[in-house]
C-alpha cells in the first residue's frame, strides 16, 4: 500500500530534519542556524531541516518504486528531466516545512546557504499545496496558544516567524512571499480578532502593507482590528527582534498604527490636499474603498475622518456624490443608502458638522 500524499510530505520533512542532525556535511548548516540566533529547540519545534547537496538523497530515501518516484515528482519533491530521470528538487538548502491548519506538511521553503540562485526556493503549487491559502507558522502558533490566539502578527518570511518564536513571540505567521491574500486573512480572522501587519522596512514591505489593507476591508466586521507596524528602513522582524529583544518588539507591536490612521496617512500622501484637484482625487479614491469595509461602524468612522480631511469642501463632496448618482444607470444602486452615502448626506444637510 503506497503512502498517501500527506504521508510522503511528512516523510520528506522527517528526512530533511534527520539530515540536519546526521549528514556529514551539515555542520556548516548548524553553524549557520546558530549564527542566526536559533536554538536546537526552536529548530526542532519548526522541524527545520537540511536538503543535502545531492541529486538523489531524498530520492533514495523515499522512492521505493517507480510509482513513488512519480508521486514524489507530483508533490514537487523530485524533478524529472526530458530523459525521464528523477532527481531531488531541493538541494543544499535549509528546509522549512509548511503545515496546513491541521498540521499536515503541504510544502517546503528552502533557503540557500550561500552562492548563486534564488535565496528562497518554495514548493510550486501541487494538489496539496495552494500558496495563497497557507500561512507559514499558523499551525505552530495555534499549538503554542492552544487555539486561543489573542493576536497574530503577519510577517514576510520564514526566518521572521522563527526568529520571533525564538525571542518568545510565538504568534507570528508568514504569507509565503506573496501579498497577503483575502483567503489568508480570512483564515486569520477566524482564529483571532487582532491582526498586526509587520512587513519588512523597505519599499516592497510598504507596498505589501497597503495590499493587505485593501484585501482586509471586506473582512473587517465590527470588533475585528487590524494594525500596521512599520519597521525602520532596512530592518525586518528577524533583525529587529534580535537587536532589541522581545519586550521592545512587543512594545512596538502594541503601538502599531490603526488601520484607519494608516488608511488616511497612505491616501493623503498621494495627493496635494491644498488643491481642489488633490482633494477631489482623494475623495474619489477613498470612497470606493470605504464602501468595501464590512463593518458599518468602521465605514462611518472612515467617512467622518474623510469629511474632516476635506472639511472646507463639503459642496465638493456633495457635487461629487451627485455626479456619482447621475452617472449610475442602475437606479436601485444609486438609491441604495450605504452608510457612506448617509453620512455624506448628513454632512451636506449640516455643513457645520
Ligand atoms: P526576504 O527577501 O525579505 O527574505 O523575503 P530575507 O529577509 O532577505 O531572508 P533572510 O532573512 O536572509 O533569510 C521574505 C520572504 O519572501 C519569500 C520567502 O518566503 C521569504 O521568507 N521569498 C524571498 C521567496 O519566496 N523567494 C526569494 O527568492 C526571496
Ligand atoms: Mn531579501
Ligand atoms: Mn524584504
Ligand atoms: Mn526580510
Ligand atoms: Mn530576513
Amino acid at each position: 500500500q503506497a503512502a498517501d500524499d500527506y504521508q510522503q510530505m511528512e516523510l520528506a520533512a522527517k528526512y530533511f530534519a534527520h539530515q540536519l542532525r546526521k549528514h556529514p556535511n551539515s555542520a556548516r548548516v548548524i553553524d549557520y542556524l546558530k549564527g542566526r540566533g536559533l536554538s536546537g529547540d526552536i529548530v526542532k519545534s519548526f522541524q527545520i531541516g537540511y536538503a543535502p547537496a545531492e541529486w538523489d538523497g531524498l530520492l533514495k530515501a523515499l522512492a521505493k518504486s517507480q510509482n513513488d518516484k512519480q508521486q514524489l515528482a507530483e508533490l514537487k519533491l523530485l524533478n524529472n528531466n526530458d530523459s525521464g530521470r528523477f532527481y531531488d528538487f531541493f538541494r543544499d538548502r535549509i528546509m522549512f516545512p509548511i503545515r496546513d491548519r491541521r498540521g499536515r506538511v503541504v510544502g517546503f521553503g528552502g533557503r540557500i546557504l550561500e552562492g548563486d540562485g534564488p535565496k528562497y526556493l518554495n514548493s510550486p503549487e501541487t494538489r496539496v499545496f495552494h500558496k495563497g491559502r497557507e500561512l507559514y507558522g499558523f499551525y505552530e502558533a495555534r499549538q503554542a496558544h492552544k487555539n486561543q490566539l489573542e493576536q497574530v502578527v503577519i510577517v514576510e518570511g520564514y526566518m521572521d516567524v522563527v526568529a520571533l518564536a525564538q525571542a518568545g513571540i510565538s504568534y507570528a505567521v508568514a504569507s509565503l512571499g506573496t501579498a497577503t491574500t483575502t483567503e489568508q486573512l480570512q483564515m486569520l480572522f477566524r482564529a483571532t480578532k487582532q491582526v498586526i501587519c509587520c512587513y519588512d522596512g523597505d519599499r516592497a514591505g510598504r507596498d505589501a502593507a497597503w495590499r493587505a489593507l485593501e484585501n482586509a476591508l471586506p473582512l473587517l466586521t465590527d470588533g475585528l482590528a487590524m494594525t500596521f507596524l512599520f519597521l525602520p528602513d532596512g530592518e525586518d522582524p528577524d533583525t529587529l527582534v534580535r537587536k532589541e529583544g522581545k519586550d521592545a518588539f512587543e512594545q512596538r507591536l502594541g503601538q502599531a498604527q490603526s488601520f484607519t490612521d494608516y488608511f488616511f496617512e497612505h491616501l493623503s500622501a498621494q495627493y496635494d490636499l491644498s488643491t481642489d484637484s488633490g482633494r477631489g482625487a482623494l475623495l474619489s479614491d477613498a470612497r470606493p474603498l470605504i464602501e468595501k469595509v464590512a463593518s458599518e461602524f468602521y465605514q462611518e468612522l472612515l467617512t467622518e475622518r474623510l469629511a474632516k480631511l476635506l472639511r472646507r469642501d463639503v459642496s465638493q463632496i456633495k457635487s461629487h456624490v451627485k455626479t456619482q448618482k447621475a452617472a449610475s444607470n442602475k437606479p436601485s444602486e444609486a438609491l441604495k443608502m450605504t452608510p457612506m452615502r448617509r453620512a455624506i448626506g448628513l454632512l451636506v444637510q449640516h455643513p457645520s458638522i
